[in-house]
C-alpha cells in the first residue's frame, strides 16, 4: 500500500531546499529524514522535465531506504528565453571547479535578456516552478506542481533566501523573494487561499491530497 506512516526521506542535497521542505512538513507531524542522514548518493538528473528529474531523485531515495521519499525539482523559467534555464537552473550556476555560484547564474540570465534587449518589465516575465514527487520503492509515484509568476529585476535585491531569489519579483508584490522572510515567501496573504512561493503551492497540493490539510 502507498501510505505515509510518519517517516519520509527528503531526497535533496540542496541545503536551501532541505530547510524549506523541513519547515513546510513540520506542522504535519511527518518525520523528515534527509538524504545526507542515509549518505545517499546524488543521482544524475538526466530528465528533460521537472517531473522526470523529481522522479529520478525520489525513486532512487525510496529504493535505497525502503521508505517513501519526497523530492522537489524546481527551476526558474524566463519567458523571453523560451523557458530557460528551466530544468537546467542549477547547472547555470556551475563554476569550472564544480561548485555553484548563483551570482554567475543570475548574471548569465541578465546578459541573455540584455542581448535580446529585454529591458521593459513586460519582456522580463518569468515563473518559478516546483514539482514535488512522492515515490515508493515499488515505483509508484505521485506529483504535485506549484508555480508562481513574476518579473526578473536587475540588479539583484536582498540577501534572504537562496538561488535566484534576489532577481525574482513575484506579481503583485514590491519585494523580491530575496527581500522576503521565509514566512512572506511561503505564506498566504491575509484572505488568500493559496501560498505564494512555487514550492509552498506544490506543498499545499501535496498536504491537501495526502495530509488532510484544508
Ligand atoms: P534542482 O531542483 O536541484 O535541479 O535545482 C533547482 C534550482 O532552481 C536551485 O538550485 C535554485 O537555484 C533554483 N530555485 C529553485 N527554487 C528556488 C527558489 O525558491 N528560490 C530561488 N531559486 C530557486
Amino acid at each position: 500500500m502507498h501510505n505515509l506512516n510518519g517517516k519520509i526521506v527528503v531526497a535533496s542535497h540542496n541545503e536551501g531546499k532541505l530547510r524549506e521542505i523541513a519547515d513546510l512538513i513540520a506542522p504535519f507531524g511527518l518525520e523528515a529524514r534527509s538524504a545526507a542522514q542515509f549518505a545517499l548518493p546524488e543521482p544524475d538528473e538526466t530528465g528533460t522535465t521537472f517531473e522526470e528529474n523529481a522522479y529520478i531523485k525520489a525513486h532512487a531515495a525510496a529504493v535505497a531506504t525502503n521508505l517513501p521519499a519526497l523530492s522537489d525539482d524546481s527551476g526558474m523559467c524566463a519567458d523571453a528565453l523560451g523557458g530557460q534555464p528551466g530544468v537546467y537552473t542549477a547547472n547555470w550556476a556551475e563554476t569550472p571547479d564544480g561548485k555553484r555560484d548563483f551570482r554567475i547564474a543570475m548574471q548569465k540570465v541578465e546578459d541573455l535578456l540584455r542581448d535580446i534587449r529585454a529591458v521593459d518589465p513586460r519582456e522580463r516575465t518569468a515563473r518559478f516552478v516546483a514539482v514535488i514527487c512522492l515515490a515508493w520503492p515499488d515505483g509508484y509515484a505521485e506529483y504535485y506542481r506549484g508555480e508562481v509568476a513574476g518579473t526578473l529585476v536587475w540588479p539583484p535585491r536582498g540577501e534572504i533566501g537562496f538561488g535566484y531569489d534576489p532577481v525574482f519579483l513575484p506579481d503583485g508584490y514590491d519585494k523580491t523573494f530575496g527581500e522576503m522572510t521565509a514566512e512572506e515567501k511561503h505564506g498566504c496573504k491575509p484572505g488568500a487561499a493559496d501560498a505564494l512561493s512555487h514550492r509552498a503551492r506544490a506543498f499545499q497540493k501535496f498536504a491537501r491530497a495526502r495530509l488532510g490539510s484544508t
